[in-house]
């Protein structure tokens, strides 16, 4: 399975995952084969990517860390959340204490899982499906910091809602495509009080999770957002949540940018240790996050060409991969699989991406593959 942007889908490839709407209604089904119809309609609906079936990968079984069905109810209490509180003032907290549990049971029943899955929403959505994956990967987070129940609650509220005073800046500044004026920017660092303030006044609500809207855009070396609070002034729940809301942003399809990957945005982030990001926080998180996804197609320092077959926790830059091309550009006959932590002296050193002149040559070995 590949993640593709909406431009390369054309008709005949198979859809890898569903597609659904922020209501929850499934908009397209995993293993339907693309028309050029289904292609316009995605495009009209804002979805800019997809992951499609390849024929060379789709023996390996990519799942997500929670089920759709907990991804899409989340999302549709989030969005409700938000339109709640605009209205009056007040939100659900049992609505959503329900929610961020179904999310805890399901990630704690494998204890080894790794993200291996950009999430994909459409641009309208991307405030609440931002919420949800941030959510998602702040408890991630938390339980590899070996938070108990009551914290991982209270962290995953905190998470979900983080961003919920945006419901109240102008939509027009946050889907701006071109850099933002001083007053736009201004407006845009209200958010963190209007969430605090929001979330405060709820009646049932610890006032850490308030806290987590004030404080997420708060930097490790104190140059950050609204108070310029530093290190451990910075609540744990509101350090954590800022690691997963710089991942989400850069790995996610904006107005202004294409979708990193992951192994990019991993980078990026490592740069962000000990200035914007708390170290510990961020060695936690690349515990549990793939740099290179299942199905990466990649480059190896002997010059061969393999795709990400396995990942396992703790080793997220070492998968197990499988060779397609050899170091001279030519299909692998056969089916070689290395451990990349077992073979000493070898690394991936890039991924190829979407639009990789190699690409097409590896189609020839997938369909010979699948023959064989
Ligand atoms: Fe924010």
């Amino acid at each position: 399975m590949q993640r593709i942007p909406i431009e390369m889908a054309s008709p005949g490839m198979v859809l890898g995952k569903s597609i659904y709407s922020s209501s929850g209604n499934i908009l397209l089904s995993a293993g339907v084969p693309l028309t050029s119809l289904y292609i316009d309609r995605l495009r009209n609906l804002g979805v800019p990517s997809i992951y499609v079936k390849d024929g060379k990968t789709d023996d390996i079984q990519v799942a997500d860390v929670v089920s759709d069905e907990v991804r899409v109810a989340t999302q549709k209490l989030v969005k409700q959340s938000f339109a709640d509180i605009q209205k009056t003032k007040m939100i659900s907290m049992a609505g959503a204490k329900e929610a961020i549990n179904d999310i805890i049971d399901e990630l704690l029943t494998n204890p080894d899982v790794i993200v291996n899955l950009t999430d994909i929403r459409t641009y309208d959505d991307y405030l609440f499906g931002h919420s949800v994956n941030v959510c998602v990967l702040s408890l991630l987070i938390g339980i590899v910091l070996e938070y108990n129940q009551i914290q991982l609650r209270e962290l995953g509220i905190g998470a979900v809602f983080h961003d919920i005073g945006k419901i109240q800046i102008e939509k027009s500044i946050l889907t701006k495509d071109k850099p933002l004026t001083q007053e736009e920017f201004e407006a845009i660092q209200q958010h963190c009080e209007i969430g605090f303030e929001f979330l405060r006044n709820q009646e049932d609500a610890n006032l850490m999770v308030a806290h987590v809207a004030f404080q997420h855009h708060e930097r490790f070396d104190g140059k950050g957002y609204p108070r310029g609070l530093r290190g451990q002034e910075i609540i744990e729940f509101a350090r954590i949540t800022a690691v997963c809301d710089v991942y989400d942003s850069l790995t996610a399809d904006r107005f202004y940018a294409r979708a990193y990957h992951p192994s990019r945005a991993l980078l990026i982030i490592s740069e962000m240790i000990g200035n914007q990001l708390d170290p510990n926080i961020v060695r936690a998180f690349m515990r549990i996050i793939a740099f290179y996804p299942l199905g990466s197609i990649v480059e190896l320092n002997s010059g061969e060409i393999a795709v990400v077959v396995d990942n396992r926790k703790d080793y997220p830059r070492q998968p197990i991969v499988r060779l397609l091309l050899n170091k001279n550009h030519k299909p692998v006959g056969e089916m070689v699989e290395i451990d990349l932590v077992k073979k000493e002296g070898l690394s991936i050193i890039r991924v190829l991406n979407a639009n990789d002149p190699l690409l097409p040559s590896i189609q020839i070995i997938g369909s010979r593959l699948n023959q064989a």
